[in-house]
């Protein structure tokens, strides 16, 4: 008597896919939880970039020289692109762009805390460049590995280019360490205010994050938070040591392994993602500003397109 195998299920062939390391791609069936998570996250991602374009071109007209205003279009302008790619991802997954903007514009999708703080100095555009695009490679480049085709491509590219943002945010800050004794105190100024809110960019503790699990069984993750985090941390500190900074962390501690960083105030994070962050109204605003200014263009695209289809 031979045993009856059970058929298996759609959700288990999709998993076994997922352990098999495969790609899915667009027309392949997912669950509807696979498609739903990539879409929140993707276009929270999207958004993120497209957000992330203000607390910078807030000093494109203020740069203190003309090769830092080039560096500084060049990087807003491959952030804007970042975005493009990411909502163009997100479409694969049968999302409406203009529903993802509705929702970016009326609260009910969130991006990263840490472009809800204030540039005061160009010292910010410099620690932006080292300490944010530092994390975001930290956090992207695993996600070039995510299971989601057109997710990992995006990543790719957006990498190479986050590489150069970090690499000419350091320099930046190099320049700025090695300047005058007030432009010292500028960077060390924008490190005290811009590191916490840089390991927030990493989500809340492994132990908070109601995503993580299924996002890591899935593949879109491939490390936790809190691994990424500890990885940023251990990248970093030797990088404020070599400028002459100090980390404003007075428990920072090294192991042996690793620097082991103080807690983080999870009272801001919360804060700042639920909208009552120093910048969130102000960034809404210009954001939405920015949309409605943009409809004609829009508009014209799609009439010249309508006509010449
Ligand atoms: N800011 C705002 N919301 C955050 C956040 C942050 N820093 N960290 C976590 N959250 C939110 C999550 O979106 C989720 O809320 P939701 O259910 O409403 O979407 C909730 O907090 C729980 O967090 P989880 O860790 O469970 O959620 P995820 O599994 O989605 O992990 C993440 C969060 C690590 C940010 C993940 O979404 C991710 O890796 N996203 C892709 C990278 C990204 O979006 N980076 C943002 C910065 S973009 C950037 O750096 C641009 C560069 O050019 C400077």
């Amino acid at each position: 008597m031979t045993a009856v195998v059970p058929a298996r299920t759609p959700e288990q062939e999709f998993q076994d896919r997922i352990d098999a390391d495969d790609r899915v791609e667009p027309r392949d069936w997912m669950p509807d939880g696979y498609r739903r998570t990539l879409v929140r996250q993707i276009a929270q991602h999207a958004h993120s970039e497209i957000i992330g374009m203000q607390p910078e071109g807030n000093w494109i007209t203020r740069a203190p020289s003309l090769r830092r205003k080039v560096i500084l279009v060049a990087k807003v302008q491959d952030e804007a692109g970042h975005g493009l790619y990411l909502y163009g991802a997100a479409e694969t997954l049968g999302a409406d762009r203009d529903e993802l903007l509705d929702m970016l514009h009326t609260g009910r999708q969130k991006y990263s805390t840490i472009f809800n703080y204030p540039t005061t100095s160009w010292a910010d555009v410099a620690a932006i460049g080292w300490l944010v695009d530092g994390a975001a490679i930290m956090n992207q480049v695993p996600l070039t590995r995510c299971s989601y085709g057109p997710y990992a491509r995006a990543m790719t590219r957006v990498c190479k280019e986050e590489s150069f943002h970090q690499r000419q945010g350091f320099e930046a800050m190099m320049t700025l360490c090695h300047g005058t004794a007030t432009q010292k105190r500028m960077a060390q100024d924008a490190l005290d205010r811009w590191w916490w809110p840089s390991l927030m960019m990493f989500g809340p503790n492994d132990d908070a994050s109601p995503h993580s699990a299924q996002s890591m069984a899935w593949g879109i993750k491939r490390f936790s938070n809190d691994e990424l985090r500890q990885r940023f941390v251990d990248a970093t500190v030797p990088q404020a040591q070599f400028l002459g900074l100090t980390v404003p962390d007075p428990d920072l501690r090294w192991d042996g392994k690793h620097w082991i960083s103080g807690a983080i105030d999870w009272t801001e994070f919360q804060t700042v993602m639920r909208g009552d962050g120093p910048c969130n109204r102000e960034r809404l605003r210009h954001r939405v500003a920015a949309h409605e200014d943009g409809a004609w263009v829009r508009e014209a695209a799609a009439a010249y397109a309508d006509k010449h289809r």
